[in-house]
């Protein structure tokens, strides 16, 4: 029995117009199915604006997949919150693991921009995940617990009641190999112990997300999992139906 809450798709840099319109049309159909799950859909920036105009008055979400730390000014092409927050954004993925990767992305830079995010009264997604030689060497919870400590310094309890933590193994990213649902446990009940050893009962709280290859064949095992909460989906987010049979699955 699932006791997911939350499903965010993460189209990455994927989608068109047309397809904008079409998952807001298929989810808008299934969303009765999804037994108040909350759905966010994070397409890339040139589509939110087109999404939020599907689905503005659909239980669906909007969210989005960075954010600059500045509140404005000469950070040629950034995008801040204030921006964000204009659309009609309320969830945005921080730290993603080919950001981390791509962009350089440090801890710090994922820290400022989950203050800014929590600050405005947004919610601050905060990936995590360990990359294949790491989990081979045993390497796994050290690498995650830095992550923790370091992209989140320095928020206060009123601002971690707004964060989200994804873990996404970075060795079952697009790769079609999914953890197990007692490997994706095991360590989200290492990062649900961390949130309540450092925030008490606000850690307890905060909603934890398996992302990394779930597929609807999938979704459910995972989700039945005590502390996972739900997921953080790539490429079968830009599948309607198999999207919705996530999202029923949670
Ligand atoms: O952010 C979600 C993404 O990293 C997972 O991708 O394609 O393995 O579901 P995928």
């Amino acid at each position: 029995m699932s006791n997911a809450s939350l499903v965010i798709a993460n189209w990455k840099m994927n989608g068109n117009r047309a397809l904008t319109r079409e998952m807001s049309e298929i989810l808008r159909d299934n969303q009765a199915d999804f037994k108040g799950v909350k759905v966010v859909v994070c397409p890339p920036y040139t589509l939110l604006a087109d999404m939020a105009g599907h689905i503005y008055y659909d239980e669906i979400a909007l969210g989005a997949q960075n954010v600059s730390q500045h509140e404005n000014g000469a950070h040629t092409g950034e995008i801040s919150v204030a921006m964000l927050q204009e659309l009609g954004v309320e969830y945005i993925l921080l730290g993603h693991s080919e950001r981390r990767a791509e962009q350089q992305e440090s801890n710090d830079s994922i820290a400022a921009k989950a203050a800014a995010v929590t600050q405005a009264g947004l919610t601050a997604v905060v990936c995590v995940g360990e990359d294949k030689s790491q989990r081979e060497a045993d390497k796994t919870w050290s690498v995650i617990q830095a992550q923790l400590e370091q992209s989140l310094a320095g928020l206060s309890a009123k601002q971690m009641a707004r964060v989200v933590v994804a873990y996404e193994p970075i060795w079952a990213i697009g790769t079609g190999e999914t953890a197990s649902p007692a490997q994706a446990q095991e360590v989200h009940a290492k990062i649900r112990g961390w949130l309540v050893e450092n925030y008490q009962q606000v850690g307890a709280r905060v909603p934890l997300l398996y992302g990394g290859s779930v597929k609807a064949n999938n979704a459910e095992s995972l989700f039945s999992e005590a502390d996972i909460d739900g997921g953080l989906i790539g490429g079968a987010s830009l599948k309607g139906e198999e999207f919705s049979a996530i999202c029923r699955a949670a």
